[in-house]
């Protein structure tokens, strides 16, 4: 079997290392070719592919990025795109199995291929934790990781300025990084797109901590919406739309505290350093397992499914069930953090 690996969408640490694990496993059990797309889909739809013979995956586990590069392409547009044209570039190169390794948008693309006959089998990515059927995806922990260190750095230099900060983190449409790295740093609020806090709730719980002589510590997710009516009519990190400007709340939540406690604030934005760099152990872990678990997929020919993580195993789930909505944080994790509030 000669299968072709593409990874898509922004990139998260443990790409490469379910590139190894596919390519190691493929080669090792089943004599199988590999071939990867280079930049997701935009490779697969202009043939544009590289050869990955065994000796191309030595010691990419703990490499971040992907050494297939990636795009947002969709695998739809363009003139070349589309399930029959793609269906002749496989054709052309010989290969017989895509590993689609993706977010939602990916995976959505994977979906319709799949359903027009195409063989393509999925592997969940994204460093937000955001799609259904999976516990956990690959690239996760390695922001949480980074976030809780970046925060833990905020603290002492807040504690010596007596300063509160503010700690903007990736997340557009769900709060799982803020609320881990939150939690795991101590963080005296967690603000998150799935609920709205007002203001003045943000004040109270940084008055308290600031009364008790200590930094106050708040950790805003990149979607989160104040409940709070000024955010709109200001403007101040708001699209026209209503929804934050990315980038923008970190810096709207931080001029309203210290505007309405008189406390000196801070914000750092971490952005994409979140996604950069090497892969923590579990990731590393978890994206072998997923590249392994993928080639065992294609052998068994289960085109339209993703390999997902279930507890500690490992199982094939159809990509409708990985796509039916985001997976978002719940009422009681968000009440488990809220304990640590204020204080
Ligand atoms: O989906 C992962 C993610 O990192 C989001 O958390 C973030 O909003 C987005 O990608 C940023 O995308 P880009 O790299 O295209 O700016």
């Amino acid at each position: 079997m000669r299968i072709g690996l593409m990874t898509s969408g922004g990139d998260c640490p443990g790409l490469n290392a379910v590139i190894r694990g596919a390519v190691l496993h493929g080669i090792k059990s089943f004599g199988h070719e590999f071939v990867g797309f280079r930049d997701g889909w935009r490779g697969v739809v202009e043939g544009d592919i590289m050869e990955l013979p065994r000796q191309s995956v030595r010691g990419l586990a703990r490499q971040g990025g992907t050494i297939l590069g990636t795009s947002r392409t969709n695998p739809f547009d363009g003139p070349n795109g589309g399930p029959e044209n793609i269906a002749k570039v496989l054709e052309k190169h010989h290969i017989d199995a895509v590993v689609a390794i993706g977010g939602e948008g990916t995976l959505a693309g994977a979906k319709r291929l799949a359903d027009a006959g195409l063989p393509v089998v999925g592997v969940p990515k994204t460093i937000d934790n955001d799609l259904q059927a999976t516990d956990y995806t690959f690239g996760f922990d390695t922001a949480v990781s980074i976030a809780t260190d970046a925060m833990d750095r905020l603290r002492t230099t807040g504690e010596s300025h007596h300063r509160c900060m503010v700690a903007e983190v990736m997340g557009r449409h769900v709060g799982w990084i803020a609320l881990h790295s939150g939690m795991a740093a101590g963080a005296h609020a967690i603000l998150i797109p799935e609920f709205r806090v007002h203001m003045d709730q943000v004040t109270e719980w940084v008055n308290e901590v600031h009364d008790r002589g200590r930094s106050p510590l708040v950790v805003v997710a990149e979607g989160f919406i104040p409940d709070d009516r000024k955010a709109a009519i200001a403007g101040k990190g708001t699209e026209a739309s209503g929804r934050p400007r990315l980038g923008g709340i970190g810096e709207f939540v931080t001029q309203e505290i210290e505007h309405l406690t008189g406390i000196e604030t801070r914000n750092t934005i971490l952005g994409h350093i979140q996604r950069g760099g090497a892969p923590t152990g579990f990731d590393r872990v978890l994206a072998t397992r997923l590249g392994i678990g993928a080639v065992n997929m294609a052998n068994d020919r289960q085109w339209g499914k993703m390999c997902a993580l279930r507890g500690t195993d490992l199982v094939r789930v159809d990509f409708s069930e990985a796509l039916d909505g985001l997976k978002a944080v719940p009422q009681d994790r968000y009440d488990e953090a809220k304990v640590l509030f204020g204080r």
